[in-house]
């Protein structure tokens, strides 16, 4: 059996913080002491500086390019995770609209973001997952949106549950779409959106930066006794240097964007790659006669988060420990579920799927 040295990298299937591509990290290490230009490291440099701003500014750049966004839409690089997120877009969106906001929930987060959103006003829920356990995904046209709703919200992906969003919603109302977990694995069309939002540490870079795009429409609606940091007009404003901005984050955020770009050659790209990763889990627990127990519905199963349970809790404990001693590592579901989650971002390579699905027919061939 392979064993680790305290020092060798694992293939690393943790939910987020999560994997990142190898070249990005051999460049911030080799630029870690002396930012080249900057005679310092980018943790050390001012952020009002050229050579922080070029970075900043870089980032940006590369996010439009990437996604397509046009100049109807400002790129805000925030602070306080997805989860600040769950409140702003409440704080932002909702007053002075015709009708509250209309939510669609598929799982944990989506339900997180409701319980903020109530704080602030009376949100309306158009579909929840609950009854079967948010293993499902609703069929859009049986939806009964509100086109005078502040917003309709939905999660693209739910990290936890292991649901992704098939398609695209087109919404009466300006859509706010949390896609946290599947945020630059596929393209997307913006222009079905108003508000989509993602916390960095799974696709885009480590936790500490948050990515806010925003239709400028959509913004100045907060009240004026909104706290200064929770409106986005603020952050447009002062171009994401409201405060301090997480410096080191967006660095990284920076190089993540340039590698998709130049190594992977865009979205579309990496969207087959992600489906060639997801498929070749989904293939073994779907010939393992039942011995894997899938959680989603195979209509919406994630590219990103694949989730599934053994016969007993004794026999999902022995994978995950027997995954950890091959250097097979974060395979623990998220507490809340149980079971195993295997999360595959853009940056887990081929041969890290190759391996685990090699150890999931043998661990199903010793234990079936
Ligand atoms: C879909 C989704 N939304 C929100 C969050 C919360 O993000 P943060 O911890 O950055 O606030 C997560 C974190 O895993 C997530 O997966």
């Amino acid at each position: 059996m392979a064993t680790q040295s305290n020092t060798q990298r694992v293939f690393n299937f943790s939910a987020g913080p999560a994997v990142l591509p190898m070249s990005v990290l051999e460049q911030a290490q080799a630029e870690l002491i002396c930012l080249p230009g900057a005679g310092a490291s980018v943790l050390e440099i001012s952020h009002r500086g050229a050579a922080f701003i070029e970075i900043m500014n870089s980032a940006v750049a590369r996010l439009r390019d990437l996604l397509g966004i046009s100049d109807e839409f400002e790129v805000l690089l925030l602070q306080g995770g997805s989860r600040l997120q769950f409140s702003m877009t409440a704080i932002n969106l909702a007053p002075g609209a015709a009708a509250p906001p209309d939510y669609v929930i598929t799982g944990t987060w989506g339900k997180k973001a409701l319980e903020e959103a109530q704080k602030v006003c009376a949100p309306r829920v158009v579909w929840d997952g609950k009854p079967h356990n948010y293993s499902e995904a609703p069929d859009w046209s049986s939806l009964e949106l509100n086109p005078q709703a502040a917003y309709a919200y939905i999660t693209s992906n739910e990290t936890i549950q292991g649901v992704q969003l098939p398609t695209d919603l087109d919404s009466p109302a300006p859509l706010v779409c949390d896609s946290s977990s599947d945020f630059l694995s596929r393209p997307v069309p913006m222009d079905k959106y108003g508000l989509l939002y993602a916390c960095a540490q799974k696709n885009a870079g480590p936790a500490g930066v948050t990515v806010v795009i925003i239709r400028k429409d959509l913004m100045g609606r907060a009240p004026s006794d909104t706290p200064g940091y929770l409106d986005y007009r603020n952050h447009a404003e002062a171009e994401s240097m409201y405060n301090t901005p997480p410096t080191f984050a967006i660095y990284l955020l920076d190089l993540v964007c340039k590698w998709l770009q130049q190594d992977v050659g865009g979205l579309a790209n990496i969207e087959r790659q992600n489906i060639d990763k997801a498929n070749q889990v989904y293939t073994v627990i779907d010939e393992s006669d039942g011995f894997y127990q899938g959680h989603a519905e195979k209509s919406c199963r994630s590219m990103m988060n694949a989730t599934f349970r053994m016969a007993n809790e004794q026999l999902d404990k022995q994978f995950i420990a027997e995954a950890r001693e091959q250097g097979l590592d974060g395979l623990k579901g998220h507490r809340s579920v149980g079971g195993v989650r295997v999360s595959m971002y853009n940056a887990m390579p081929l041969e890290g799927i190759s391996t685990l699905c090699q150890f999931m027919r043998d661990f199903m061939n010793r234990n079936g």
